[in-house]
């Protein structure tokens, strides 16, 4: 069957679900005004390997492993069953002062995976708590040692690490925390790595990395070394359209954080468990971070967990006699998540899923960079299974698209356009206009091709609406 063709067993009614939906259910992050009996919510009632199903019975390709997470495909019967083995063995307990058998080994596990000397695993229920985990470990970790007012966090604009409101003053995405002021004290902000727009450093990437891992030092002495916890940033930020770090970046922020004495956390929500080809994101990019923030693809989306993963000299001063990291959550290494994530590496491991994602990862850069030919495709970034393709009004001044013809191009065109045609993936304007393409990790050469010719469809129509000859 191709995508989008339509699926003879479905029994759906959509527009009955979405007026359902429209009564009492709350969607995330959505403008649930713009939705009406005319137009409906789209409902997603299936998954098969790396196709969904909506329930009006059409078929599309997950371009986007639905948020990220499904590194496997859906419909696993191998992760179903651990699932329903784990309810029948132990169906929850808290790892409030007690443990239990499958945390324990999916922390060994994760220890064993994680770059060196990262051996110590707290768990939470996603990604936003991660990172509000991490933030708090590091201020406890630096008032153990007496550092009483290190307490602010730096992170880079437009990043998104998180909406509960720490990790929202970690966020640098003004449209979630607009309505939210004041927030948690303590955020500071630095620029990112996109270079695509940082004309002054021509095609010197390495200069580009140094001068922007310099403004985090920058900032560090701005605010006073000794008021900074930590730095936060993304191996590769997803919002604004996978920047990538340029060469030597990773490197000379940690020997800033060193030089100040400053915690460095590496959040791999999305870029750990193989999006990048590696375990995590820093083996990529030959890093050593403090604490590692990771979810989503952890369990292959199966279920919900996330982690923290800390470095053996920042846990150690918490081992020692009647110290407590006060806080934790009910659901945090939820047995069932545990024995899923379990699971989910195994298969990662023995049906070669990593090795999948390095041997496409060229295939698919050169597919995408085929579209810039088009004259709307200014830059395609990116690295393993997880690139951004950032649209463009004038390619020779880099001109952006803004405001509401961003918003007009994006949702009203290239979203419905790539529905039409059977692709699920993502367009963000949070920062540049970008489409993000993030599929399951499992997908093949077919799959890229699929996902390369339909955006260019979609762009060669854009094109005639939205670019003047
Ligand atoms: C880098 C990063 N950090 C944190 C989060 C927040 O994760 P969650 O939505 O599970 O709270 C996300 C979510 O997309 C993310 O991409």
């Amino acid at each position: 069957m191709k995508a989008h063709e339509s699926d003879p067993t479905a029994r759906h009614d959509n527009h009955e679900l979405s007026e359902r939906a429209r009564k009492n259910l709350w969607l995330e992050v959505t403008r649930m005004g713009s939705f009406s009996p005319e137009h409906e919510i789209p409902v997603i009632v299936r998954g098969e390997g790396t196709y969904l199903w909506d329930a009006n019975g059409n078929r599309y390709f997950d371009g986007l492993s639905a948020l990220y997470t499904n590194q496997l495909g859906y419909g696993r019967r191998d992760i179903a069953d651990v699932a329903a083995t784990q309810i029948m063995e132990l169906s929850y307990f808290p790892l409030w002062t007690y443990a239990h058998p499958r945390a324990i080994e999916l922390a060994e596990k994760i220890a064993s995976l994680a770059p060196e000397g990262l051996n110590r695993v707290f768990f939470s229920t996603g990604g936003g708590d991660a990172v509000e985990s991490a933030w708090k470990l590091s201020r406890q970790y630096h008032r153990l040692r007496g550092e009483t007012s290190r307490y602010k966090v730096i992170s880079r604009n437009v990043a998104y690490h998180g909406t509960t409101m720490g990790a929202l003053a970690i966020t640098s995405v003004d449209a979630y925390r607009e309505n939210f002021q004041p927030l948690t004290p303590g955020g500071v902000k630095v620029t990112n790595t996109d270079f695509y727009h940082a004309a002054e450093f021509g095609n010197d990437h390495k200069a580009f990395g140094l001068w922007s891992a310099g403004q985090i030092e920058e900032a560090i002495l701005r605010e006073g070394p000794e008021t900074v916890a930590a730095v936060f940033l993304e191996p590769v930020q997803n919002a604004g359209g996978c920047f990538v770090p340029p060469p030597g970046y990773w490197q000379e922020v940690r020997t800033i954080c060193d030089r100040h004495g400053v915690i460095l956390v590496s959040d791999e929500v999305i870029c750990a468990f193989g999006r990048l080809g590696t375990w995590f994101g820093a083996q990529k990019y030959d890093y050593i971070p403090d604490i590692i923030c990771c979810a989503k693809g952890i369990t292959s989306g199966y279920a919900p967990l996330g982690a923290i993963i800390v470095a053996d000299r920042i846990a150690e001063p918490f081992l020692r006699g009647d110290t407590t990291f006060s806080h934790g959550f009910t659901y945090a290494g939820h047995p069932v998540s545990c024995a899923v994530a379990l699971k989910s590496i195994e298969i990662m491991e023995t049906e070669g899923v990593l090795e999948n994602v390095l041997n496409n990862e060229d295939y698919f850069q050169s597919s995408l960079e085929s579209l810039l030919e088009l004259p709307i495709v200014g830059d395609v970034r990116g690295a393993g299974y997880f690139w951004g393709v950032e649209l463009v009004k004038d390619k020779k001044t880099k001109m952006p698209f803004v405001g509401e013809e961003a918003h007009h191009l994006l949702r009203n065109f290239v979203v419905p356009e790539m529905f039409r045609r059977g692709l699920y993936c993502r367009v963000d304007d949070r920062g540049e206009t970008v489409v993000q393409l993030a599929p399951p990790l499992i997908s093949t050469r077919e799959d890229i091709n699929f996902m390369a010719d339909t955006l260019r469809r979609v762009f060669e129509g854009a094109q005639k609406k939205f670019l003047s000859e």
